[in-house]
């Protein structure tokens, strides 16, 4: 049988980033020796904060250029205590996402057996969502500048911009996946009471593509009542698409009523294949537990899962997140983002156990 090969550059970034990361790498290692049917050719890159400190860029120049070589890409974090945030996301995780058009931002979010929602009550079957982030304007645009620094009149501007182009993808794209899942239920939320315009397009261009979807049920929300109705009734909600800001703040709630944002990834993906895609967690690079060995490396398997599906190797998707299932319901292998005092490498080698164990 012929192998597939596929290369994988692998970002570790910053602080648990390259932690989770390398467990990452291990597992992946594992689950191609157990399938047997492809292997991966891992590039590692050293681009983050620290390359920030010495040469003054996150990344070379032609960094994304150098990515378009690869079937995929799998991103630790980035992010430093001493370095302004905007820096560190303008100069690496953006300046990656944007030029490579990844502009489907996926967000699953269950809860895993073993753990437990903070919302009581809250089983297994009562979440089960994906938010789809608008991934490559919106909030995000870069839009915006400084003038008169310093005087009074000093002004700044951030401006959001929504094209047609962007958001017909974008709601497409959500109303397929929707319409993947067994529920067929798509909620759309905006602001679209007080942000007349382009939150006004966005409804209306949902309507539009959901004339193309007949058999998706679809609902409209206001972003802060979108809260509320996650919190108060998570059952009633399926699929989800919002603005990339919106999302984002969507989705750590999202996260943190699942249980942990330890666990919660996300896939920057190009879905008509053009680019390599992004996978990654989502929760940073956390420099109050860089080092101790204790990162939860949850998030990155299942990014990890994601990224597997999206190279249409389904089987092995599912082998790991049965095996990241089987180990998340031992409550003796939750490190402590979820209680417990398991260690990053306990966590991955109960996983790498589970594959290799398991005979399907
Ligand atoms: C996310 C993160 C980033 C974002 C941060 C690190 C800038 O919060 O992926 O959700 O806002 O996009
Ligand atoms: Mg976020």
């Amino acid at each position: 049988m012929n192998k597939k090969t596929y290369r994988v550059a692998a970002i570790g970034g910053d602080g648990i980033g390259v932690e989770v990361v390398d467990a990452c790498l291990d597992v992946l290692e594992a689950l191609a020796a157990r399938d047997g049917g492809f292997a991966f050719d891992v590039e590692s890159f050293d681009w983050g904060t620290e390359r920030y400190r010495t040469t003054g860029a996150f990344m070379p120049e032609d960094g994304a250029d150098q990515l378009r070589a690869f079937d995929a890409i799998l991103f630790g974090a980035v992010g430093a205590p001493d370095v302004p945030d905007h820096l560190t996301l303008w100069g690496l995780r953006l300046a990656i996402c944007q030029p490579l058009d990844q502009y489907a931002n996926v967000r699953p979010t269950r809860i895993l057996p073993g753990i437990r929602s903070p919302l009581s009550g809250v089983g297994s079957g009562d979440l089960d969502w994906v938010i789809v982030r608008e991934n490559s304007e919106g909030e995000y645009a870069g839009q915006g500048g400084r003038s008169h620094p310093g005087l009074p009149i000093e002004v700044a501007t951030d401006v959001s911009i929504f094209t047609r182009t962007g958001i017909e993808r974008i709601m497409r794209f959500a109303f397929k996946l929707a319409q993947s899942r067994p529920r067929k239920l798509l909620t759309v939320v905006t602001k679209s009471n007080a942000q007349r315009h382009g939150m006004v397009l966005w409804d209306q261009i949902a309507a539009e593509i959901a004339q193309e979807f007949p058999d998706v049920t679809w609902d409209k929300m206001l972003v802060d009542a979108m809260t509320v109705r996650m919190t108060m009734n998570p059952a009633s909600l399926d699929t989800i698409v919002a603005t990339n800001l919106h999302a984002d703040i969507l989705s750590d709630l999202a996260a943190a009523l699942s249980g942990s944002i330890g666990i919660a990834p996300t896939a920057n993906l190009n879905p008509e294949r053009q680019t390599p895609s992004m996978f990654e967690p989502i929760h940073g690079s956390a420099f109050d537990i860089t080092g101790k060995g204790v990162a939860n490396p949850v998030a990155t398997f299942w990014t990890a899962a994601m990224m597997l599906d999206h190279l249409d190797e389904h089987k092995a998707a599912d082998r790991l997140m049965q095996a990241v299932e089987t180990v998340t319901a031992d409550t003796a292998l939750h490190t402590p983002d979820l209680g417990g005092k398991a260690t990053t490498r306990m966590v991955t080698e109960a996983v790498i156990a589970a594959i290799r164990g398991r005979n399907d």
